[in-house]
């Protein structure tokens, strides 16, 4: 049985989950809670492997991409995640299967069906309470990533349609669990935002 609590941050490349993640992360500690910050691709040595074949890599079949991130997802949250939720800690996560769904589903254009298929089987029906999606027009998160002097992966690389397709799917996602999703317009101000994440989060964390 768990106890603790799973909450991720999804969106596009350059939208802000790192910062909003590690602004959540203080609150929680500054409570007492053991946080375990983390993210996929590359949460165990494993994975950081895997996430250099993904992203600093050669060319990678679309189908041998979804799998990947399922392999880096299995073993993250069986080494990772699964032992400090069933020690009661909040993992605050950047990106989970919804990535997949996002930039493997709708980006590549698998089937949706089969990519939520293979993650589900890779995380054994793991799912967070709460899943926190930064929305940002992909040009805005390209210019910003350009600002701030990041250079870009392999999945960075793709055409602006792709990321519209992806950021299209976020928000799909998100309109069909809305219990599970906060979604947030990640051209608000910093503060802003973890006040309407730490908004959602505090009831959530009053029984842990
Ligand atoms: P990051 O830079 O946010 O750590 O993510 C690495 C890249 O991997 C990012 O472009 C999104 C992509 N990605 C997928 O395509 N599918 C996935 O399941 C995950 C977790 C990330």
């Amino acid at each position: 049985m768990s106890t603790g609590i799973f909450i991720t941050l999804e969106g596009g490349d350059g939208v802000g989950k790192t910062t909003q993640a590690e602004l959540l992360s203080s609150w929680l500690e500054q409570r007492g809670f053991e946080v375990v910050r983390t993210r996929e691709p590359g949460g165990t040595d494993l994975g950081a492997s895997i996430r250099g074949l993904l992203l600093h890599g050669g060319h990678v079949t679309q189908r041998a991409e979804a799998l990947l991130y399922a392999a880096d997802r299995a073993q993250h949250i069986d080494q990772v995640v699964r032992p400090a939720l069933e020690r009661g800690a909040a993992v605050v996560q950047d990106r989970f299967i919804d990535s997949s769904l996002a930039y493997q589903g709708a980006g590549r254009a698998l089937a949706l069906d089969e990519v939520r298929g293979i993650n589900e089987w890779a995380t054994e029906r793991l799912w967070p309470e709460l899943t926190v999606l930064l929305d940002l027009d992909p040009t805005v998160a390209a210019k910003r990533r350009a600002e701030a002097g990041m250079t870009d992966d392999r999945l960075e690389r793709e055409a602006i349609e792709f990321h519209e397709r992806v950021r299209e799917e976020f928000r799909a996602l998100a309109a069909a669990e809305p219990g599970r999703f906060l979604v947030l317009d990640a051209a608000a101000r910093v503060e802003d935002l973890h006040e309407a994440i730490i908004a959602r989060v505090a009831p959530l964390v009053t029984e842990l």
